[in-house]
């Protein structure tokens, strides 16, 4: 209950405070208050797309302390939809689920799963691939389903281009975008206890993110996402993006850089002054066979496996590694679910406990030598 009247007194439904900053990078580490629950960052939060993590109950989540999970406006204004969403009282209600979620607006997903989707200023139109019928995704549509699901926080619907598209296209998305956010903030029924994040995009153009970025600032909202990145542009040029959106986004508040969840990235990332990270990777990844390490990666689908009474991993105390061995997980090689959730449990504690060390490095100003010994481990010869 106090985390609520804490949330509740500013304009936003968020605080946001520094408690530490790195000396020698952007990182900061950060205790954000949300509506549903209070969320330490540098923060990594597990993707539910339909409302459920696929594999885990909410109480997994809770016993591995995730504070905060991610949903897709797309998929739940299909099913459940808005009436049964209503009738249950918000997402939080209909999975059992009562700490923060973030959901994000539904254009991505659409353009980056349905090919046929057409964009115009009124909004983003599709084929459903349901019944075929023609649906629009308009900025006040993906705002009312998300209102529905009652998210702590809200992403504004954005105007997205591949990262590598160039050209007028661009630019037009990124002005768009910048309308889109407006015509969202306006839609909101419930500025209360739901807050917006707007979107910085411009593709890999740097003029086109710092005036996008200065533009979205003179709007008063509770925190910034940087968007239309990791979609196979080169590293260097995700780097220059990433520091020419935090270098142009004001310090008081959270930015969640989206899509963004291998861990070298997340390391480079916060480094670049980033707090809040999503991606379906750690999960989607359990499910096909592969455990997270410090070292690398684990494909518990090999042979060599089938007889390795070893634990995934002997330092990790995630429930899976405390009682399970690789050969039982191993089982994995014929997609029993049981294998999948387990690994998934591991996944996700191996993504939380990397930014608990990120952020408990940043707050004894000791990230510089985190970085040294995450590398070295990842690549021991240096290499
Ligand atoms: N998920 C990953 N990147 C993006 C983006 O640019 N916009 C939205 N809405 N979601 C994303
Ligand atoms: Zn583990």
């Amino acid at each position: 209950h106090c985390t609520v009247m804490a949330a509740s007194k500013g304009k936003h439904a968020l605080s946001f405070k520094i408690l530490a900053e790195c000396s020698t990078t952007k990182a900061r580490t950060c205790k954000m208050v949300l509506p549903h629950s209070v969320v330490d960052t540098p923060v990594f939060m597990p993707v539910g797309t339909q409302g459920t993590m696929k594999g885990l109950c909410p109480e997994q989540l809770e016993d591995l302390d995730c504070r905060i999970i991610l949903a897709n406006t797309y998929h739940l204004g299909h099913r459940p939809g808005v009436d049964t969403l209503n009738k249950a009282g918000g997402l939080h209600k209909f999975m059992a689920w009562n700490r923060s979620l973030l959901t994000d607006s539904g254009g991505f997903q659409m353009v980056s799963l349905l090919k046929l989707a057409e964009i115009t200023e009124e909004g983003v139109k599709f084929q459903s691939p349901h019944d075929g019928s023609e649906m629009l995704l308009t900025p006040e549509k993906s705002i009312e389903i998300q209102n529905s699901i009652g998210a702590d926080i809200m992403m504004q619907l954005d105007d997205v281009v591949h990262s590598c598209t160039t050209g007028p296209r661009v630019e037009e998305a990124m002005h768009r975008t910048v309308r889109w956010l407006d015509r969202c903030v306006k839609a909101n029924k419930r500025p209360d206890d739901q807050n917006i994040f707007p979107i910085v995009q411009g593709g890999l153009n740097p003029e086109l993110r710092v005036q996008c970025a200065k533009e979205l600032t003179k709007r008063d909202v509770p925190g910034f996402a940087i968007g239309g990145l990791s979609g196979g542009e080169e590293k260097s040029s995700f780097w220059r993006m990433v520091t020419i959106s935090t270098d142009n986004l004001p310090k008081e508040k959270p930015r969640y850089l989206m899509g963004v969840g291998f861990a070298v990235d997340l390391v480079v990332c916060v480094a670049l002054g980033c707090d809040m990270f999503d991606c379906v990777f750690p999960t989607r990844t359990a499910r096909f066979g592969t455990a997270l390490m410090p070292h690398g990666q684990l494909n518990l689908k090999n042979k060599k496996y089938a007889r390795d009474f070893r634990a995934i991993d002997e330092a990790c105390p995630c429930s899976t590694c405390k009682k399970y061995t690789r050969a039982y997980l191993h089982t994995v090689v014929t997609n029993e679910p049981v294998a999948c959730s387990l690994l998934t449990v591991h996944n996700i504690a191996y993504q939380l406990r990397l930014m608990t060390f990120i952020r408990e490095s940043i707050m004894e100003d000791k990230f510089p030598e985190f970085i040294q010994k995450f590398f070295s481990k990842l690549f021991p010869k240096g290499d």
